[in-house]
């Protein structure tokens, strides 16, 4: 069972002033055969909060995964892939990537999404971005890689595929 954050990172999310859907549809979206919500929290658009959260729950909880929604675009506000970027070690570019690439088929906003991925010690963290319907399509272009990746995230040996 891999141990799931999910971080919304909204101004009014964190007033109250915004009811959080994303969280709920993510939640949604992963498989409980394979996924526990294992912490969640809603943290306003400023970096040192994100970062906090983030690092709390890649160092102390050994969280295997990290999804983060929100603050990914280019308004002032949108800090979330600085904060990411801050504390990842080792990103893993393809993620987002792919997230940006399919999603283009979508809307052409997709390539305003800055959204970053990458590894905190043993943490995969992926950030998604805001509105619940974008948060949904972006999830699901990664969710068939993530078993493998966090398989291998803890070291598994086994072979990535058949010759
Ligand atoms: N990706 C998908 N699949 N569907 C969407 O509707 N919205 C885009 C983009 N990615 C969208 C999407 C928009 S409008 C923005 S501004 C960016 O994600 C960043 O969103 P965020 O600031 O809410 O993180």
């Amino acid at each position: 069972m891999f141990r799931v954050g999910i971080l919304t990172v909204s101004d009014k999310g964190a007033r109250g002033q915004r009811q959080d859907l994303s969280a709920a549809e993510i939640e949604k979206q992963l498989p409980s055969s394979l996924y526990r919500v294992a912490a969640y929290a809603v943290v306003p658009d400023e970096q040192e909060a994100i970062i906090a959260r983030l690092v709390e729950w890649s160092d102390q909880q050994h969280l295997d995964l990290i999804l983060t929604t929100g603050g990914t675009g280019v308004s002032p506000r949108d800090l979330t892939p600085e904060a990411t970027q801050a504390v990842i070690e080792r990103p893993v570019p393809g993620l987002a990537e792919a997230m940006r690439a399919a999603s283009l088929a979508s809307t052409p906003h997709a390539m305003l999404s800055r959204a970053q991925a990458g590894l905190r010690g043993s943490t995969l963290i992926i950030n998604l971005p805001g509105s619940p319907r974008a948060a949904r399509e972006n999830l699901g272009v990664v969710l068939p890689a993530l078993p493998h990746a966090l398989e291998k995230i803890q070291g598994s040996t086994a072979e990535c595929g058949s010759p």
